[in-house]
């Protein structure tokens, strides 16, 4: 069957009440940027301010991922940026694991729509979700790891940016696996081979969850 356009997408998210979260959000955050960009954020779920703006990252997290991208040469408009959750839970409390799993097909319309080089996913919710590995993001930022299921997308996690915001430790990694990122780009317009810095080996295909 024919993979949904963005617009398509954004249309059913919109309409979405596949989950109680519908009935409680001001906004639907879908996500955006640039639908070809090479690199794409997954972050975890909307907070107050995106669910009022239905825009992703628009709050002090966000402040720090473009000063982030900055860095890196890059403005929002050069990636695409989307959440794993595409409504903001109440109070901002974790996502829930019905709610990821109904909210699931969403973000991976959007990956195949976008087929960017890297997905840099953000923390642990959407670390997890797109590894298919229960790792937690202290063990497994910085450094690069197949996208299950496909052959030329790479996932990239690093420490999600509200994790940095108080913890110097965490904003100093969140720095040089972000110097690490831009230089694979650069570096790498081609697929990363594990030679390349923060590549990981590649895993046992057998762990591969054949999601896109
Ligand atoms: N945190 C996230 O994970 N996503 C947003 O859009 C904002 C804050």
């Amino acid at each position: 069957m024919k993979n949904p356009t963005l617009s398509e997408l954004l249309a059913q998210v919109e309409a979405c009440r596949l989950c109680p979260l519908g009935e409680t959000r001001t906004n639907a955050v879908f996500g955006g940027g640039n639908p070809d960009a090479d690199l794409m954020f997954v972050g975890e779920a909307p907070g107050y301010h995106e669910d009022r703006q239905g825009e992703p990252f628009v709050g002090r997290a966000g402040r720090l991922l473009d000063e982030l991208l900055e860095r890196m040469g890059l403005r929002r408009n050069d990636v695409y940026i989307a959440n794993v959750l595409k409504c903001r839970p109440p109070g901002n409390r974790d996502p829930q694991a019905d709610e990821i799993e109904r909210c699931r097909g969403y973000l991976e319309g959007q990956i195949a729509a976008i087929q960017p080089q890297f997905i840099c996913t953000l923390g642990n919710f959407s670390t997890k979700l797109l590894s298919g590995k229960p790792d937690g993001i202290s063990r497994v930022h910085g450094a690069a790891q197949p996208l299950p299921g496909s052959d030329n997308i790479h996932l990239y996690p690093v420490f999600h940016p509200a994790a940095a915001l108080y913890t110097p430790a965490n904003l100093a990694a969140l720095k040089d696996d972000f110097d690490r990122l831009a230089q694979m780009l650069t570096g790498a317009s081609a697929a990363p081979s594990a030679d390349t810095p923060g590549v990981a080996p590649d895993t046992d295909p057998s762990e591969q969850l054949g999601l896109f």
